[in-house]
């Protein structure tokens, strides 16, 4: 080998290199000509075997490969890397690609966000309360007496520390009364427990969504009328809403509130089991003396509140048959919402 060959030797391997396809195939450029059994060891044996007056020249031939030949891998090994995939005859790059899924709202997440963005638009703000109540905000100053079922161990979850968790919404009124003066207009969503058993219908945590508008001279009409917006604006469509006298401590009178059914508009279906009518909040006028155990004076404010259960609100207006879907998590139920 004379200094003419390692020369070309050494141009024959920059090309080569410069020519590699991909990393594998550049690696064993590498291999072919600067491994332990490669090309280089040729250059060296004639280095070697070079009379003395050459060694010199064949020595800096025999750099210029070695360094040569290496920046030529770096180089074209850095192109590799940073280049895109060239486009090769095996992939059709018109194939639509593989959607990785993205996840999305829960349907009571979605329904209490709609819920949320439409009370604002009507003025209310949106407060919250702490899951982990005592016995006064969840009955006391709602005016539940002593001896109210409700309170009872089998139906309420009571923590060792004497302490309880929510059996509605409601607190939230008193714990927002305390701090804020009058007028107030919120609406409070959250979870509630109850020591239900498990059925297509009951579920021991829940949702719901508590309102309460109080000012001066606030009546029915103005529940009605918002309630009713309110509704509508939910179902987007023309909703009517009726009530019917019932009982609860917290209001005087009380009320529960049905809505025109909003598949048939009211005239009966399934959906609303031929009634044309469906259930969906309790409601009333706050009773005076839940006034008093929040510290306002119940001759100077009147108001209104009322409370509905969204996972109810889920289930009528997706046509969810049974509660416990909404927990399962299982994507193929969730993705259609
Ligand atoms: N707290 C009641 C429940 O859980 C719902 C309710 C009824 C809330 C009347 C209210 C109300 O604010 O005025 O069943």
């Amino acid at each position: 080998m004379n200094i003419e060959d390692i020369t070309l030797l050494t141009s024959e391997a920059v090309a080569e290199a410069g020519g590699a396809a991909d990393a594998a195939a550049l690696e064993a450029v590498r291999i072919k000509y600067l491994g332990r059994n490669g090309r280089v060891n040729d250059i060296m044996a004639a280095l070697k075997s070079a009379p003395p007056e050459q060694r010199k020249d064949y020595g800096q031939a025999a750099n210029r490969f070695k360094t040569g030949v290496q920046a030529a891998i770096d180089a074209r090994r850095d192109e590799l890397e940073s280049a895109p995939a060239a486009p090769s005859a095996a992939f059709d790059f018109t194939l639509p690609g593989i959607w990785p899924g993205t996840g999305r709202k829960h349907p009571i997440t979605m329904i209490i966000d709609r819920a949320c963005d439409i009370f604002r638009s009507m003025g209310f703000i949106v407060a919250e309360g702490p899951d982990i109540e005592d016995e006064f905000h969840n009955f006391d100053a709602l005016n539940t007496p002593k001896i109210h079922p409700s309170r009872d161990p089998q139906d309420t979850f009571y923590l060792h520390t004497g302490q309880l968790l929510r059996t509605h919404t409601s607190p939230v009124q008193i714990r927002y009364m305390e701090n804020h003066a009058p007028p107030v207009r919120i609406i409070a969503p959250g979870r509630a427990y109850r020591r239900d058993t498990t059925d297509a219908t009951h579920s021991a945590s829940f949702h719901q969504i508590e309102g309460l508008y109080v000012d001066r001279e606030v009546s029915l009409a103005n529940l009605k009328a918002d309630l009713q917006f309110f509704l509508s604006r939910l179902m987007g469509r023309d909703i009517a809403i009726r009530m019917r006298p019932h009982f609860f401590p917290f209001t005087e009178p009380s009320v529960e509130i049905d809505f025109s059914c909003h598949v048939c508009g009211g005239k009966g279906c399934r959906v609303c089991k031929n009634s044309g009518w469906i259930e969906i909040a309790g409601a009333g006028m706050v009773d005076p003396n839940v006034f008093t155990a929040a510290g306002y004076n119940p001759d100077e404010v009147t108001g209104y509140a009322f409370g509905m259960g969204v996972e109810r609100l889920a289930m009528i207006m997706y046509g969810v048959p049974d509660i416990r879907m909404l927990y399962e998590n299982d994507v193929r139920f969730l993705a259609q919402f």
